[in-house]
């Protein structure tokens, strides 16, 4: 059961790829949920809120595809979440570090709203929108869920006002390519060959980018060019058309940076992302705009919303790329 359970979680989403999740499964009922050290962000995560909300996510997608096996899943933190800051990653000798203990029971829960199906459809979307906004009713059951879960959904649809937020976002990862904590975190999960992505199953895939192989690698291998006087504005006008079509702008904000929070804010995002899925929507993450602190304070000023965790590009889009995921024995430990 385990692993029919994993077959399907694994293809949640996590940032920049990393799928951070190893199991061990001790019995029918009984796993352990580990966190692999390697697969941390922490120069980007300093405060641990994102490995955080990534394994509360995972826990979620088990326990609603558990819920679709008439089975409910219950789990008990192992370690106090304050302890997933990158100074206490730091200290840690273990590659892999215990996170949660997970028990299936067979209590017949009814299944949850979200068939197994979803998990395979949801996905970021990095290729161009198609110019259509979001339906009402889709916005109402994706405000809906997120007042459930004590968070908010808000959106932006004046063309004036996204261009300002395309470029902020643009100017935020410009800025931190060329910080080189950040730079080379990040550029050890770019996959810039098929047969790198295919081997490491992980990480940033040049075909999800909707990026040429040559500027993603220039962009790992020269950032500077990016604050190249006369290279600048032409390379933000080429990343601006490789945004394409960008309808609308959602947010979501509420409770995150508390350790204890980014853990509840993880597993409302998994049903989010799959309520998208369920609405064939696509979402594309500007993960600047909240890691980059400047940036993330000019879009509170912009937006007029506080406290916004996630921002992004949100509509309808033709199939994007599928990326990778490890198997199931890879992450089994
Ligand atoms: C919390 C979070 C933040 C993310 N931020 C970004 C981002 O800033 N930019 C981006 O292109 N993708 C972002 N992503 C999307 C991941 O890169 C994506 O989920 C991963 O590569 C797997 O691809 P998939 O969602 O298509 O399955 C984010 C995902 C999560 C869970």
């Amino acid at each position: 059961m385990w692993e029919s359970l994993l077959e399907t979680a694994i293809h949640a989403p996590s940032p920049h790829n990393v799928q951070p999740w190893r199991v061990k499964i001790h019995s029918d009922s009984e796993a352990g949920l580990f966190i692999e050290k390697r697969r941390t962000l922490p120069k980007e995560d300093v405060t641990g809120s994102f490995i955080i909300l990534t394994m509360g996510l995972f826990i979620e997608a088990l326990g609603i595809l558990a819920a679709n096996r008439s089975l409910s899943l219950s789990h008990e933190l192992c370690r106090e979440l304050s302890q997933f800051t990158s100074e206490a990653l730091d200290k840690v000798g273990e590659d892999v570090l215990q996170f949660a203990r997970l028990r299936l029971s067979p209590n017949g829960a009814a299944p949850s709203p979200y068939a197994d199906e979803l998990f395979m459809t949801r996905r970021t979307s990095r290729i161009s929108l198609l110019p259509r906004g979001v339906p009402v009713e889709a916005v109402r059951a994706l405000s809906a869920l997120a007042a459930e879960w004590g968070q908010k959904y808000e959106q932006i649809t004046d063309a004036a006002a996204i261009e300002r937020i395309l470029a902020a976002n643009t100017d935020a990862l410009f800025e931190d390519l060329n910080a080189s904590g950040y730079h080379d975190e990040i550029v050890e999960w770019f996959r810039f060959t098929d047969r790198q992505a295919r081997s490491t199953r992980d990480g940033l895939d040049y075909r999800c980018m909707n990026t040429s192989r040559t500027a993603f690698w220039l962009v790992a291998r020269a950032p500077q060019l990016l604050k190249f006087p006369v290279m600048r504005p032409l390379l933000k006008r080429i990343y601006r058309r490789q945004l394409g079509t960008v309808p609308t702008i959602g947010m979501l904000a509420g409770a995150f940076w508390k350790p204890e929070d980014a853990f509840q804010t993880g597993r409302f995002l998994m049903r989010f992302w799959l309520e998208l899925a369920r609405h064939d929507l696509y979402i594309h993450p500007y993960g600047n705009l909240v890691t980059n602190h400047a940036a993330a304070e000019w879009c509170e000023r912009e937006t007029g919303v506080p406290d916004i965790w996630l921002i992004f590009k949100i509509g309808y889009s033709t199939e994007p790329p599928m990326s990778f995921r490890r198997s199931v024995e890879e992450v089994l430990l």
